[in-house]
């Protein structure tokens, strides 16, 4: 499909913007060359009349919507007669005018339980009812009427380009939030502003127009110290990060339906390795296996699925995954199904090609098993979050120092001034997982790896033996082998809940597993 234009400011008029005589056109103009649209009054006479009633949406409020609430109502209690501001994003633009498609910001997602592709330009605002809390409103670009040229000819936002957009009342039937029409957002961002007046915070990063009007406001009020304002706004991403560490009943449920869909994932990955053998990119049917499956059974993947064959696992992040898949070695899938409501799984599991792991392989794989074992051992309310992965080192130390492969003792690696069994697993073992797969990623030290662990929190347990081809530090039977298994883990009341335990881990039944379904 080709868009006739992205710019509407021409339509209806000479499709040639105009320039001044020996000026050469804009390039930003350039795409209304290719224009063949009719720009008649009669043609838009006809196209814009002679249409039905809409189709009902169908829209009914969501599940989520009293969660969202008392989300909100946190956020309200933490910054008392303040007008905060939380942006959706925009489009983000791809090249020329196709863009890609649209994640909302998480904070966003989290407080109106808007998911998947919803919604472009939103902004939800907390209004300060002087000390008394807030109201939220949501600022949305309504579903534009069919006598409108946005309705035809807008290839970004109009109904016949991108399909119909919630009107006002759907956006407040689904969030169960006021919502009103985006074009009234600076004025209701400007209310009671000025020198003295309300304080302004607005999520960075999140949309960067809004952030400029945010800008140009405080500059109105004198607030003209950059780095003062942007510990302002730092302060509000804290806050939304931190409140997203422990996961309400209904984000758990999430959790459980994308580990689950996730697990079915690598279920169809196993069936399609005998097909990735026969491929020379191999790698991309495992890829596409699991990609295609969370297209299907969710929203899509919560990041770039890593299918990494032989040495390829060496690499932590390799999404290339264009490499072939042999018989004899093994394969490394880390991979996550996102559902609807944006929630993502992240689990890792290491196999052998062709069913059955080898005596090196083996010996790697339990030593990483056993290091995640040794993790989840602590994983209970009152353990350090950094604990955990403390508990994984130790047995990754052990292991490599009775290999023969450390230059001293485990104890002497273990110790802050060593750490030299870090050479063959540089990356952490746990981080929390929501609906990002880094969740929490603002959080202070004191609320992450010095927290202690509560019910609700949800994390993953992720331990790794990565033995580059080309070192020559370790003998040559482990060179070209890694290995990461990674689970998903909540915190209960008195433990924890292995999400991913349904797929199989232990090396015996991974085997029995894939040769189930092989069969
Ligand atoms: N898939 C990225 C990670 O495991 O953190
Ligand atoms: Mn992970
Ligand atoms: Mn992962």
């Amino acid at each position: 499909m080709s868009s006739d234009t992205t710019d509407t400011s021409t339509l209806g008029a000479d499709s040639t913007p105009d320039a001044p005589e020996g000026t050469a056109q804009a390039l930003e103009d350039r795409n209304e060359n290719r224009s063949q649209r009719p720009s008649s009054a009669a043609f838009r006479d006809f196209i814009t009349s002679g249409w039905g009633p809409r189709v009902d949406l169908g829209v009914v409020p969501g599940a989520a919507a009293p969660y969202t609430a008392a989300r909100r109502d946190a956020v309200s209690a933490a910054f008392p007669g303040e007008r905060l501001v939380v942006p959706a994003g925009t489009l983000k633009q791809r090249s020329n005018d196709t863009d890609y498609r649209f994640r909302p910001h998480s904070a966003f997602a989290h407080l109106t339980g808007f998911g998947s592709d919803q919604e472009p330009d939103a902004v939800l605002v907390f209004h300060p009812l002087g000390d008394e809390g807030h109201e939220a409103v949501l600022y949305v670009r309504p579903l534009a009427p069919r006598d409108t040229e946005e309705f035809y000819a807008d290839s970004r936002y109009g109904e016949f380009w991108v399909g119909a957009r919630p009107s006002l009342d759907d956006v407040t039937t689904s969030t169960g939030i006021r919502a009103a029409h985006i074009d009234e957002l600076p004025d209701a961002l400007a209310k009671d502003t000025g020198e003295g007046g309300v304080r302004l915070r607005v999520v960075p990063g999140a949309d960067e127009s809004t952030s400029i009007l945010v800008e140009s406001l405080r500059h109105l009020a004198g607030e003209v110290d950059d780095a003062e304002t942007a510990e302002v706004d730092a302060q509000l991403a804290e806050m939304l990060s931190e409140l997203r560490l422990i996961k309400d009943e209904h984000e758990i449920g999430q959790m459980r339906e994308a580990v689950d869909q996730t697990i079915a994932g690598f279920e169809k990955v196993v069936r399609a390795l005998p097909r990735a053998t026969e491929h020379a990119r191999g790698e991309r049917v495992v890829e596409t296996t699991f990609d295609g499956h969370a297209r299907l059974e969710g929203n899509t993947v919560g990041y770039e699925t890593i299918a990494a064959a032989g040495e390829h696992a060496t690499t932590l992040h390799w999404i290339r995954n264009d490499g072939q898949v042999r018989a004899g070695e093994l394969i490394l899938v880390d991979a996550g199904v996102e559902v609807e409501s944006l929630y993502t799984a992240d689990v890792t599991r290491t196999l052998p090609v062709d069913g059955t792991y080898t005596d090196v392989q083996r010996r790697v794989y339990t030593a990483v098993l056993d290091a995640a074992d040794a993790a989840f051992a602590v994983a209970k309310p009152g353990t350090k979050f950094a604990d955990i992965h403390a508990a994984a080192m130790v047995v990754i130390a052990e292991r490599l120092g009775e290999w023969g492969l450390l230059p001293g003792t485990a104890e002497e690696s273990l110790d802050p001034e060593g750490q030299f069994h870090r050479r063959w697993m540089v990356h952490g073992t746990s981080h929390h997982l929501g609906m990002d797969v880094h969740d929490c990623a603002q959080a202070r030290r004191e609320m992450y790896l010095d927290a202690v662990l509560e019910p609700g929190m949800v994390f993953t347990i992720e331990p790794g033996l990565y033995f580059k081809s080309d070192d020559l530090s370790v003998p040559e039977e482990y060179r070209g082998i890694g290995v990461r298994i990674e689970d998903d883990v909540l915190i209960t009341a008195d433990g924890h809940e292995n999400l991913s335990a349904a797929l199989p881990r232990r090396p015996e039944e991974v085997e029995a597993w894939m040769a189930s379904l092989r069969d």
